[in-house]
């Protein structure tokens, strides 16, 4: 059976760092409040970086570990929720970045379920038969549109900007995807949502909508929490079922880094241990989006924590809301 395999994977954040204590001269709130609700110790930001430079970055370290030029590329899949443009998108934005005109190229906006859904696209592109050799990039850059006022401090202190991007090759091997289970439930959109520009307005983008705080991110941080640890959990053991596979085979889990209490409610619902089975990189980075899972799992394999033959759970839950997971044989 013709499977798809994760071959290579880059990843980029911007160099600027901003620490608890860089945002507790912005807001009112505390390094203490932020690493015990949240995990978080620091995160990147763009300093006149644009979605695409982080992606390009990504992208090019990523086909040179495939040991492949741009031109390799068959397809582009391309995950972020703030592209250079509002439209076009980043897809085609990234065949000029990577001077490849002409290649095929798809946009989703799966928010932090982005390369879980991405996975899903070229998982089926590739056994199809549609397209060998696919390029799934994630870049988000959401600190332009945080509040960075106390009034928006219980969600600009959670996201980081940056990039992972991973080369999928066939294979008739064992190894590979194997298999990917994908949800979503627009009943709770506006419990983590980004308002404008919105077809709800007319004109979708005016002063007074920027006033009203509709050109940031916004979150009802409860309803997403209740909703996480219960949604995580459940999409695992779907996908290891799928899969055929028992809790005791998994070598690792690299959940969407949202928040290390939602990684330590999730790992205790499944009864697996934290700092042995489910990997954590997020007091680094904060919550970087649909890029939050590649580079947990860039540095899970820089770190010796992922060897070939190993089974990996990968599982995200996000604005949508969306979730997912897949159980891959590395
Ligand atoms: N610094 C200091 N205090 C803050 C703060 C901050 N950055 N953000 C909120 N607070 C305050 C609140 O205003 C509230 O004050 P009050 O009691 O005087 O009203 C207090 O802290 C407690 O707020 P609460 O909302 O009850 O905190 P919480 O324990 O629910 O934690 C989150 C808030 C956002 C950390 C938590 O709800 C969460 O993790 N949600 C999931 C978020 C997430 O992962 N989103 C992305 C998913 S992809």
């Amino acid at each position: 059976m013709r499977r798809a395999y994760i071959d290579s994977i880059g990843m980029y954040v911007p160099p600027k760092i901003v620490t608890n204590k860089d945002l507790e001269a912005m807001m009112d709130t505390s390094d203490e409040w932020i690493r015990e609700r949240s995990g978080i110790h620091e995160r990147h930001h763009v300093d006149g970086e644009c979605t695409t430079d982080l992606a390009l970055k990504a992208a090019e370290e990523a086909l040179e570990k495939a040991g492949m030029t741009a031109e390799d590329i068959d397809h582009i899949i391309f995950s972020t929720m703030a592209s250079d443009y509002f439209a076009p998108g980043g897809g085609p934005m990234m065949t000029r970045r990577l001077g490849i005109p002409g290649t095929p190229a798809v946009d989703i906006r799966m928010a932090c379920s982005g390369f879980l859904y991405g996975l899903s696209i070229a998982k089926a592109f590739i056994e199809s038969g549609a397209y060998d050799n696919i390029l799934l990039i994630t870049s988000e850059v959401q600190s332009v549109a945080l509040d960075f006022s106390t009034a928006g401090r219980d969600t600009a202190v959670l996201f980081g900007d940056g990039a992972a991007a991973v080369v999928l090759k066939p294979t008739d091997e064992q190894r590979g995807i194997q298999s990917i289970v994908t949800h979503s439930d627009g009943r709770y959109a506006e419990d983590l949502m980004l308002r404008s520009p919105s077809t709800l307005d007319n004109p979708f983008q005016s002063h007074e909508i920027l006033d009203k705080g509709h050109g940031k991110v916004t979150m009802n941080g409860r309803s997403v929490f209740k909703h996480a640890i219960t949604k995580f959990p459940q999409v695992i053991k779907e996908a290891l079922e799928a899969a055929g596979v028992e809790k005791s085979e998994v070598k690792l889990v690299v959940p969407h880094q949202a928040n290390l209490r939602i990684t330590e409610a999730v790992a205790n619902r499944l009864d697996l241990e934290l700092h042995k089975v489910v990997y954590s990189n997020i007091h680094k980075y904060g919550n970087t989006t649909s890029a939050s899972i590649p580079i947990a799992m860039y540095e899970a394999l820089a770190e010796g924590r992922i060897n070939r033959g190993d089974i990996v759970v990968v599982a995200s839950f996000g604005a949508g809301f969306t979730w997912g997971a897949s159980v891959i044989q590395w």
